[in-house]
């Protein structure tokens, strides 16, 4: 199969979406001086220009693409060529309303922007797959195309009548009969019972809360139609050049699609990543994301869009300082990416997205963005021979699924204010802090090959992944799990005693007799921390130790940190500090090492096959231990036990 070595070949691939068609054909060729000058090898085509190949229905315009197709080959630049069915031309919808995205209050979602598009509606997926075809056939030759792009960021919701029959097909085929549906969902409660399948809808707006499986079920359903979407054009584009590799980007934590089934649909995995660069936590959101797509991927990945500069959709937009944007690109390389690449190359001029940065900024070539990405091309050109194509096993994996999510991400919970996507920050931001380096894993994967599991919160889990935990314990791993673990089974249906009884063995839990809430900034004591947002009055069993407990108020003296053998159960989030703390140690027992010992804070070490990348976050110069004689392959710069990194600086060594 290919995949994205089949395009590197020993070079990290740097480039971005290139959008041509919003400028005269003169830009074209100065576009092309100054990406020759910055090292650029690749470019993604096509991703918004469904309405200048095909202006009319049937119509197709490939002049243009042709040219710049001739082009970039011309100067040796690879092209990601897009298929652009994420923005339908205004005609789709002005003839087939049907193609038309409704929300869950039933209104329509017009052309004028972009993504408006129903993932089952016939007709666009009929247009999709003309359009696509006719890209397939006519470039599938091209020497210039080196991988396809399918649609952008798939990230729609629909609730139409279209929508509806679909979700009926798909729920028939998942259930069978509506005795298994009723079961499944608990019409039971509230009146709920269905008696013919033509009464189901989509979860649409309610008077009160809705039924929760409904919802989980739809929030399935729309994973899986989407990759319908992606799996009929990729088999398109397959087809034409089985030999080139086939990916589509993903939003970093996105709730809308289950990353790990859709990279199993991929031959490259690929992400968006737009850290905000004011966030001081911004590198660690970026290893995150970093973290997981290289685990999606088991190996390289493609960074398809970072920004140069600003972005422009928070509320304030920050430029990135001198030497950021060189920091957080090398931080993608060190974690696996094999591709650094931008939305877009040159900033437009017109359109909603004039004040996102692009490669090249309204400032031009001599300005500060451009030069930075200048000479960021130079430098990845000489790492790319040692890095592309190289992989590290880490020691710790941190599970995530996005059912466990669906599941949990809705009303009538206990507390709105535990977010899973939070969660999982917090407990990645305590190891990124700690210094150790983790994966990313599915409760049902392999999880052998790790000295340490870590759960920041699975709410709702298969008898499978129960199963995968108990017997990753047994077999000598170490687990720890955040509370509101094993609460569900699969279909939201709470498990006897609140919490699987399996897992309440595995951590030592006899009776878990209420969960105790925290408001927003609350509280609660521990020996030696501070609890946040939850607290759980547990009873532990004779075999389980309490590591730390609760002090003062209701729960004095109960477990907040519960130890039996190597699974922990912590049932409060411990402030960033003590989270960091406990973690540490936690990992320390299990033989999970920093990739450096003392290293300071904002410092960040990582290890990519025989290479070490070493990273300032600060914008203050830190000295660093590395023992040995090394040189920087960087700036060849050569020091013994000792490196000096300068504000946001980057060291790259063979280790
Ligand atoms: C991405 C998208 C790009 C561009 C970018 C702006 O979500 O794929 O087309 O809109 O965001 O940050």
């Amino acid at each position: 199969m290919p995949d994205l070595s089949t395009v590197t070949n020993g070079r990290i691939l740097y480039g971005g979406d290139y959008n041509p068609e919003q400028w005269p054909e003169e830009t074209w060729l100065e576009d092309v001086r100054l990406m020759k000058a910055a090292g650029v090898n690749s470019v993604t085509l096509g991703v918004f220009s469904w309405a200048e190949l095909e202006p009319s229905p049937g119509a197709r315009e490939f002049g243009w693409l042709d040219r710049l197709m001739d082009l970039m080959y011309e100067n040796g630049i690879g092209v990601v060529l897009a298929t652009p069915t994420s923005s339908p031309p205004p005609w789709m919808g002005h003839l087939h309303p049907d193609t038309l995205p409704v929300d869950q209050d039933g209104r329509t979602e017009w052309w004028g922007g972009r993504q408006h598009f129903s993932h089952s509606s016939a007709t666009y997926r009929r247009y999709a797959a003309a359009i696509t075809e006719d890209l397939a056939a006519r470039y599938g030759s091209h020497p210039a195309l080196t991988m396809w792009h399918i649609n952008n960021e798939y990230c729609t919701f629909d609730w139409s009548d279209e929508a509806a029959a679909r979700f009926r097909d798909w729920l028939q085929n998942k259930y069978g009969t509506l005795a298994e549906l009723n079961e499944a969902w608990g019409t039971a409660f509230w009146s709920q019972g269905y008696g013919d399948w033509a009464e189901i809808h989509t979860p649409r707006h309610a008077h009160y809360l809705k039924n929760p499986t409904q919802v989980l079920d739809f929030r399935r359903f729309t994973s899986d139609m989407l990759l319908e979407c992606y799996a009929a054009e990729r088999d398109i584009v397959r087809r034409a050049t089985p030999h080139l590799p086939v990916t589509t980007n993903f939003m970093p934590l996105w709730i809308g699609q289950d990353a790990w089934r859709w990279a199993e649909e991929e031959d490259v995995v690929s992400v968006d990543l737009y850290p905000d660069p004011r966030d001081p936590l911004g590198a660690q959101q970026g290893a995150l994301v970093q973290d997981m797509t290289r685990s999606q991927a088991r190996g390289p990945w493609m960074l398809m869009e970072q920004a140069a500069g600003p972005v422009n959709w928070r509320g304030v937009n920050h430029p990135k300082p001198r030497g950021l944007n060189r920091l957080w690109s090398l931080q993608a390389v060190a974690r696996g990416a094999d591709a650094v690449c931008y939305f877009q190359w040159r900033q437009s001029r017109q359109g909603a997205e004039k004040f996102h940065s692009g490669m090249v900024s309204h400032a031009g070539e001599e300005g500060r963005t451009y030069q930075e990405v200048k000479q960021l091309g130079a430098e990845l050109a000489c790492i790319s021979g040692e890095v592309t194509g190289s992989h590290t096993a880490n020691d710790i994996a941190v599970l995530h699924d996005w059912h466990a999510w669906w599941a949990s991400a809705q009303d009538g919970r206990l507390s709105s204010e535990v977010d899973h996507p939070d969660l999982v920050k917090a407990w990645h931001r305590a190891l990124w802090q700690a210094h150790l380096t983790t994966d990313f894993a599915h409760p049902e994967h392999d999880l052998s090959a790790y000295r340490l599991v870590v759960v920041p919160q699975l709410y709702a889990l298969t008898d499978a992944a129960i199963e995968n935990l108990i017997a990753y314990v047994q077999n000598g791993g170490t687990l720890v799990s955040g509370f509101l673990t094993g609460v569900a089974d699969e279909d939201d249906r709470v498990r006897p005693g609140g919490m699987d009884v399996r897992l309440r063995e595995l951590f030592g839990i006899r009776t878990l007799h209420e969960w105790w809430p925290l408001d927003a900034g609350e509280g609660v004591e521990c020996d030696g921390f501070r609890g946040t947002l939850w607290s759980e009055e547990i009873e532990k069993d004779e075999e389980s130790v309490t590591e730390a407990a609760f002090k003062g108020g209701e729960l004095d003296g109960l477990p907040a940190v519960l130890r039996k053998g190597r699974a922990w159960y912590v049932s409060t989030l411990p402030e960033p500090e003590a989270l960091r703390g406990l973690l540490g140690r936690i990992a320390a027992d299990a033989g999970a090492r920093p990739v450096l010992d003392g290293l300071p804070d904002q410092i960040e070490a990582v290890r990519r096959g025989d290479l070490l990348f070493v990273l300032n976050h600060s914008r203050e110069p830190v000295s660093v231990e590395v023992p040995g004689t090394h040189q920087d392959l960087l700036t060849g710069t050569a020091f013994t036990d000792e490196v000096t990194l300068l504000r946001y600086g980057v060291v790259v060594l063979r280790s």
